[in-house]
């Protein structure tokens, strides 16, 4: 396993359709088991294959708030079904450090995937699960969160993100 940079706005890979995975081999299970690192670390509650640069529809999560771990990958995952009742999260998001904003998505869904060994399965998910899902399989499409809020206040974030990287650059010797 090794740890991986994530990209952050505004790189433009976070803008890519990611390419759905033809077979869950080896080499797709080292990319899981390495996003599960960097987003342990990070730390995060999900992570997609295109945050480390890599355009494959893969997906990692772990909403569990106890010690033991909880991942689950998501290979090519698909809603296939969404509530019309909607509910309200306060979003962040690794691409996009320190930023938050209350968005609006489908309280309930269903997702097909394939799972780490690479066998189809369906997650009934609510709550914060079906939230994080709806999030991460945005960033397959090259969706951010940010693009559900009016322009003035999208434009407050990107500006608020680029301000603190200018900073983090800035060198005193
Ligand atoms: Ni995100």
């Amino acid at each position: 396993m090794a740890l991986k940079k994530i990209l952050t706005i505004p790189d433009s890979n976070l803008r890519k359709k990611s390419t759905e995975v033809e077979k869950v081999d080896n080499k797709i299970k080292a990319l899981m088991d390495d996003m599960l690192e960097t987003m342990y670390n990070a730390p995060g509650i999900g992570l997609a294959a295109i945050q480390i640069g890599i355009p494959k529809r893969v997906v990692v999560m772990d909403i569990s708030k106890n010690e033991k771990k909880e991942p689950i990958y998501f290979v090519n995952p698909k809603i296939i079904w969404k509530s019309d009742l909607n509910s309200i999260y306060e979003e962040g998001c690794l691409s996009i450090p320190n930023q938050f904003a209350k968005i609006e998505r489908p309280e309930k869904c269903h997702v097909k995937y394939l799972d780490y060994n690479g066998k189809e399965k369906i997650l009934k998910a609510e709550g914060l699960l079906s939230t994080c899902i709806q999030h991460e399989i945005d960033h397959l499409d090259g969706i951010l969160f940010i693009d559900y809020l009016s322009k003035l206040k999208k434009d407050i974030i990107l500006k608020k993100v680029s301000k603190s990287k200018k900073e983090l650059e800035r060198v005193v010797v």
